[in-house]
């Protein structure tokens, strides 16, 4: 790590699934995080969640006790968008709605020091345009979690068009003083990860549309028959069916190729309000699941 490496705070803005993770993860490294959300009952949704995350961590042998407490010291939760001043990488992880991402980007570049990074959670969103709504484009870049971020061990580091060499640098050491694996992508629809995996998910999603096989036999074949964690149809629902709809629609955008066109069952139950896992239905219920284990 160069000696310009060093991070002392890191702000995080958006306290939902994602946000919750990347602060889980960055706490977990030694690194005091802020996490931001406007309303209150949305952090106290963000502290049960990674209070829940940090019991599974530590059943599962992989945290000890004590540490947990003391990771959650190193977390600040807060309604005032300022109190991520002072922060060596602010990350943005709100939803993917190209107003209020470009309200949350004119406010935090304004007062955050140029000498800081200004990072974006997007998967669907360019970060050149990002940047556009800023005076210190060089300092924005992408970095993209993965779902559930304290167990995935990857950081897409996205390059923007006017994203400077050191900022690519420091988002690297970044990933890499949390535990994570950078890797480092242009910034075009999907980067590397999405381009490959949602061809993938929404030929699932057209299989079980057209009544070609049972969701749970499309999974299950997936699982066992390629050794995958979780079946598509079941991936879909964890990474969140409007999320999934923003990035094929990102991705149609691009590159017009039929493979990224939202299937029209996703379109439907994605207007239905079925956004998969945290809305409690989507290709499978989750009705009877505790809020917690669905957030
Ligand atoms: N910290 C550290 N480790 C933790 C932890 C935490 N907070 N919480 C759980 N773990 C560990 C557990 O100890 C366990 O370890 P083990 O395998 O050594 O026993 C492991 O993580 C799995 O935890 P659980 O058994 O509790 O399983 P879950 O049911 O919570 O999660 C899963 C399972 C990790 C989600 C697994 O099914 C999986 O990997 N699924 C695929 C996820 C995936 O593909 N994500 C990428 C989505 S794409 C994306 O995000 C990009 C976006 O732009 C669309």
């Amino acid at each position: 790590m160069r000696d310009q490496d060093v991070f002392t705070q890191v702000g995080v803005a958006g306290a939902g699934f994602m946000g919750s993770g990347i602060a889980e993860s960055t706490a977990r490294a030694g690194i005091p995080v802020v996490l931001y959300e406007p309303e209150e009952a949305a952090l106290t949704r963000s502290r049960d969640r990674i209070d829940a995350s940090l019991h599974k961590a530590v059943a599962g042998g992989k945290l000890a006790a004590g540490e947990a407490q003391d990771l959650l010291d190193r977390i600040a939760w807060s309604t005032d968008l300022r109190a991520l001043d002072g922060s060596d990488v602010v990350i943005e992880a709100i939803v993917e709605d190209v107003t209020l991402k470009g309200k949350v980007f004119r406010e935090i570049d304004a007062w955050l020091s140029p000498e800081s990074l200004l990072a974006s959670n997007t998967s669907s969103i360019p970060i050149a345009q990002l940047a556009s709504w800023t005076q210190h484009r060089e300092r924005v870049l992408g970095l993209h979690f993965f779902s559930p971020v304290p167990v995935m061990k990857l950081v897409e580091v996205v390059v923007g068009i006017e994203t400077g060499a050191d900022a690519v640098l420091r988002g690297q050491a970044f990933a890499e003083a949390i535990g994570k694996v950078p890797i480092r992508t242009k910034d075009r629809a999907g980067f590397i990860v999405n381009m490959l995996l949602i061809p993938y998910l929404m030929a699932a999603v057209r299989m079980y549309e057209e009544g070609f096989a049972s969701r749970e036999d499309i999974d299950t074949g997936m699982k066992l028959g390629a050794a995958h964690p979780m079946g598509p149809l079941t991936l879909c629902d964890f990474i969140g069916l409007d999320v999934l709809y923003a990035v094929c629609d990102s991705l149609y955008e691009e590159f017009k190729r039929p493979e990224y066109a939202p299937p029209p069952l996703l379109k439907r139950m994605v207007v239905s309000g079925h956004f998969g896992r945290k809305s409690g239905r989507g290709f499978y219920d989750y009705a009877g699941a505790p809020a917690q284990a669905r957030a």
